[in-house]
């Protein structure tokens, strides 16, 4: 801190005392060029968290609020009121600790059923079937398979090394994601889109005006972000992204932020965290020859360029007109291009990998051919 008298660039604190409320540290600095001593008083910025609701309104995050909901979805089961109040102040904590100032509702509400789904599932069903607006008795059956073998896989988590962990990788546009997304549904276990990540990261640049080589804001940048998965979708500090990051801009955002080192380090590490903590489907690129060299799946999936462009051209349908199919083929390979010659982690097959060519089969026969050989050995 510079001298408030004479300007002098440093000053060196000599005495540091909690103010009486506890709430500010008092701090003794003299300056070592004209000898003169002040005091500062550091103390702790507060954010108003604000909760965006579905129709856009806004309101201030109450606590007591998401405590309420609890409650009510805990009627008559055994939880105590003290786990309770925890479950709401672990809730605020996290919300705290992104840093920002708005959270969406569906974000708030995915952080009840985290808690809710671990502390009591009884309780856990009635808040996801209230929230998730539940329509039949089908929903809530579908809910309770996918907790049995979660149960199932959690008992196998506990022993630690049997966490399941299978790569998916390949080429852009081979559906992976459908096909992993299927299969990790089927086991009951997690699926987690690591491509959305580098999407989530691509996305964030962008909007914040980030350019590839500007290095140190882009590491500043990514201590600040955090990236969450929850049903499926991709929270991005918070937001939920799900929706905005298939454009052709975003992938080619995300193709190019996947070629810095720090990007990679920090998104793999989230992936390895992710990964030993619980059982997962993962897709990418380099899940099973760098993440997860020791998964006990891999696959590698594949399918002809040509049909790659097909599919995609499909999917798109219509919504970026100006791209014929001779140009979504272009990019198909241009991203190919990228993701196997740039220098960290390229796109390649591991050793041991399974390799599936999906261009003369359809999406179910491969998800079969994948769930089939995981369960034939496990
Ligand atoms: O799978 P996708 O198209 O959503 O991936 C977006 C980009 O991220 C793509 O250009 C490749 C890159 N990527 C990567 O480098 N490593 C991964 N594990 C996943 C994706």
């Amino acid at each position: 801190m510079k001298c408030p008298y004479c300007n002098f660039d440093d000053t060196r604190v000599i005495d540091s005392r909690q103010t009486d409320e506890g709430h500010a540290i008092r701090r003794r600095r003299v300056c070592d060029s004209c000898g003169k001593r002040f005091t500062t008083y550091e103390k702790a910025e507060l954010m108003i968290n604000m909760v965006v609701k579905k129709d856009g309104r806004r309101e201030a995050f109450d606590r007591n609020k998401v405590i309420g909901g609890i409650i009510r979805a805990c009627e008559k089961r055994p939880v105590p009121m003290a786990e309770i109040e925890k479950m709401g102040e672990r809730i605020e904590r996290k919300i705290n600790s992104l840093g920002k100032n708005e959270v969406s509702s569906d974000y708030v509400g995915e952080l009840v059923m985290d808690e809710l789904r671990t502390v009591d599932q009884v309780a856990y069903i009635r808040f996801a079937s209230v929230y998730r607006q539940f329509a039949d008795v089908e929903k809530f059956a579908e809910e309770i398979d996918k907790i049995r073998m979660s149960n199932k896989t959690k008992t196998q988590e506990e022993s630690g090394p049997d966490v399941l962990r299978i790569a998916i990788d390949g080429p852009s546009g081979a559906g992976k994601s459908t096909v992993a997304k299927a299969v990790a549904e089927k086991l009951g276990i997690d699926y987690i889109d690591t491509g959305a990540m580098y999407r989530a990261v691509g996305f964030k640049m962008l909007r914040e005006g980030v350019g590839a080589e500007d290095t140190g804001r882009v590491e500043r940048m990514l201590n600040d972000t955090e990236i969450d998965f929850r049903s499926g979708r991709i929270f991005l500090d918070g937001e939920d992204i799900s929706a905005g990051i298939r454009t052709q801009e975003i992938s080619e955002a995300a193709s190019e932020c996947a070629q810095i080192g720090i990007v990679r380090e920090k998104l793999v590490q989230i992936q390895r965290d992710i990964g030993h903590r619980k059982s997962v489907v993962m897709d990418g690129r380099d899940i099973g020859t760098n993440v997860f060299p020791d998964a006990q799946f891999k696959f590698f999936l594949t399918a002809t360029p040509e049909e790659r462009a097909r599919r995609r051209f499909e999917q798109l349908g219509g919504k970026e007109q100006d791209l014929s199919y001779d140009e979504v083929l272009q990019d198909v390979r241009e991203r190919d291009y990228r993701d196997t010659h740039r220098e960290l982690n390229p796109l390649s097959m591991a050793e041991d990998a399974i390799e599936i060519d999906s261009t003369d089969i359809n999406e179910e026969e491969t998800i079969n051919e994948i769930y089939s050989r995981i369960t034939a050995e496990h």
